[in-house]
């Protein structure tokens, strides 16, 4: 390693250590495991696309600290956990910037909220983020975050709702099924690389699965 990749590593380390002490113990799915499960399939996704590795890892390292959901749905908490703790580590200004943008802008904010990055770096990290509602672990996350907010699993007369906006979307409400149309079926078309969109194809499908399973169970429809 240069010196330069022995800095970096150093940042990356400590970062990883930050955000292991501030999520420690989260049941909502926001949890370290998350966060390195994010790190792990942005790097590939950064190979592939030929992004940065370096700010790919600390944005994926960072994006769920503060996050709203924790700060009375203040969305500018985020970013500015992010720069306030870089800004005690040596971090150029223009890493700061580019970490900073990617923070604020990553989460899904509503089915009719347009989210997109403006860097191959923002794109990768977004694609892992968003990889990670999908899939087994999709599921999993979808009814942990739903029994934290204490929602019912599924409720027939309940129709799912396309939010608008951020606002709408916070709100409390809904069902833990319904999120499925509200965010997760809605993700294989808004992957931003080529090769999240094709990561995405079979984690969708399987999420397509378990909902058809989840009503046919549901009605009694699946028995002998
Ligand atoms: P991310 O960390 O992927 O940005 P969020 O912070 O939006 O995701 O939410 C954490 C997890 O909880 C995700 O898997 C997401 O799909 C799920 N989730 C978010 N909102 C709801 C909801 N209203 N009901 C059930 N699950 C939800
Ligand atoms: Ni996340």
């Amino acid at each position: 390693m240069n010196q330069r990749d022995t800095v970096d590593r150093d940042i990356l380390d400590r970062a990883a250590e930050h955000v292991r002490g501030v999520l420690s113990g989260d049941g909502t799915g926001h949890d370290w495991h998350h966060v390195d499960r994010v790190r792990r399939v942005a790097l590939r996704l950064a190979d592939a696309e030929g992004a940065d590795r370096f700010i790919v890892e600390l944005a994926a390292l960072l994006h769920d600290v503060a996050d709203w959901k924790f700060h009375g749905g203040d969305e500018t908490a985020g970013p500015r956990a992010a720069r306030e703790w870089l800004a005690s580590l040596d971090v150029d200004a223009g890493t700061i910037e580019h970490v900073c943008e990617i923070v604020a802008g990553l989460s899904f904010k509503g089915a009719g909220v347009a989210t997109e990055m403006p860097t191959i770096e923002g794109r990768v990290v977004q694609d892992a983020d968003r990889l990670d509602a999908l899939g087994a672990i999709g599921v999993a996350r979808t009814f942990a975050y739903g029994g934290h907010r204490g929602q019912p699993l599924h409720d027939p007369d309940a129709a799912p709702v396309l939010h608008e906006s951020f606002a709408a979307y916070k709100e409390p409400g809904g069902t833990s099924l319904n999120h499925f149309h509200e965010k997760l079926l809605l993700l294989k078309d808004r992957m931003q690389t080529e090769s999240g969109r094709r990561w995405a194809e079979t984690r969708h499908a399987y999420v397509e699965e378990f909902v058809e399973r989840f009503l046919s169970e549901w009605n009694g429809e699946d028995g002998p």
